[in-house]
């Protein structure tokens, strides 16, 4: 077990981030995003940390949802030109993902992409600082980083223990502007975590209960965090639970894989084609693939069942899963996210072309067919 990031949490943290970056230099690379930080004032604070502390800054701004890697590579050269310390990311998943690629790509002298294709393993990395603002992909503390490649139509994840952030900051009061869409789409993401982790090989009971917890934590606050957004105990159960669902602690142990992550691939391939968020790709493949696996796995359904839901049954279970995603208004068939009948082969094509599959849930193309069956 590694984890190597020092978490702080709660109300006012950001008052830490100038001697954390201290720690590291005085030339600072700013990541961030489309501009939300811009509207809810988390800027200005970041801004005021860093040249209280004297730093000298260079910003890269404009991260998009689902990124990509031109953007990596155009914050790589200017961080690169100016040799910078350090990476503060400012944002959701997108914008710390494109940082932690760049933290990897500064010290190398090809693209970040590289990386991805297997051509080059990263050999040191420029220290990386993430504030969160949006609690979903556990990014803050863990070791990887998902980007797409639209030239070679794939979305893929990279996991490397560089990439862990040296530290991230967590105030819960940072998600309030968070819009209902992306709060769901968050709690969406951070329950397939634990599903991932779940579906992997490997007999860890501990770790079940721990998956059992996370998503009874997400039942349980997510439906009322919809209805008061900027509820700070609610705000701070949900982005604990996030962090806590994938950060190789919790949920992984015993686990032969790290977790299956066949689902992953199938909502990174909606999200390549349709530009649809993470996690509402999620809540469309997740209850499609657990109808496949039901006459595959039927027991292990079951127990996730009866101690999450209280129901008996694989088909009681799938049913309590999707009926959750629906009542926080996430999507689970490809229509209620605005994808026709007409996209089923587009979708087949780039399944095989990313040789969509799990871990351990191999996926064959029969099986592929299948799913784009189910989620229709
Ligand atoms: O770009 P800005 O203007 O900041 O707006 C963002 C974006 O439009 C907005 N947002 C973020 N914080 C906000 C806010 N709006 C208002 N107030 C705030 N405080 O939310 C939108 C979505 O942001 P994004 O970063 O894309 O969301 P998320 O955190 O869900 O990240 C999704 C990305 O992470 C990857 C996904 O594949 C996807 O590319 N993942 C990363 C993982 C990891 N590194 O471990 C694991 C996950 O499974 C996932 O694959
Ligand atoms: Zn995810």
């Amino acid at each position: 077990m590694y984890n190597p990031v020092r978490l702080h949490f709660g109300r006012d943290v950001i008052k830490g981030l100038g001697k954390a970056v201290s720690e590291f230099g005085n030339k600072v690379l700013l990541v961030y995003g489309g501009g939300s930080i811009m509207k809810n004032g988390i800027y200005d604070q970041v801004i005021n940390q860093l040249n209280a502390a004297g730093m000298t800054v260079w910003k890269y701004g404009g991260i998009r949802p689902n990124p990509v890697i031109e953007d990596v590579d155009t914050a790589t050269a200017l961080g690169r030109l100016n040799q910078v310390d350090v990476i503060v990311a400012v944002g959701g998943g997108s914008v710390i993902d494109s940082a932690k690629v760049i933290s990897i790509t500064i010290p190398y002298h090809g693209t970040g992409w590289d990386f991805y294709a297997g051509r080059h393993k990263p050999v040191s990395a420029v220290p990386l600082i993430a504030v969160l603002t949006l609690a979903a992909t556990g990014t803050e503390m863990n070791p990887f980083a998902v980007v797409q490649n639209r030239a070679t139509m794939q979305k893929l994840g990279l996991r490397n223990d560089l990439m862990y952030p040296r530290h991230s900051f967590l105030d819960p009061s940072y998600t309030f502007s968070v819009s209902r869409e992306y709060t769901a789409y968050g709690i969406a993401d951070l329950m397939a975590h634990c599903l991932e982790a779940y579906f992997d090989d490997g007999d860890a009971s501990l770790s079940d209960r721990f998956v059992f917890s996370i998503l009874q934590e997400a039942i349980d606050y997510g439906p009322p965090l919809l209805d008061h957004l900027s509820d700070y105990d609610l705000r701070a159960r949900i982005m604990v639970a996030a962090t806590a669902a994938l950060n190789r602690i919790m949920t992984m142990n015993g686990r032969k894989n790290a977790g299956d992550w066949g689902v992953h691939a199938i909502g990174h391939v909606l999200s390549l084609l349709y530009d649809l968020p993470h996690g509402a790709s999620l809540s469309i493949a997740f209850p499609a693939w657990l109808k496949l696996q039901a006459e595959r796995i039927p027991d292990r359904i079951a127990f996730l069942g009866k101690h999450v839901f209280g129901v008996t049954t694989p088909a009681e279970t799938i049913t309590s899963l999707e009926s959750f995603f629906t009542a926080i208004g996430c999507p689970v068939r490809l229509s209620q996210a605005g994808i026709g009948e007409d996209k089923k082969e587009e979708i087949l094509r780039v399944m095989i072309l990313n040789q969509v599959g799990g871990n351990y849930h191999k996926l064959s193309v029969g099986d592929y067919s299948r799913i784009i069956a189910l989620c229709s």
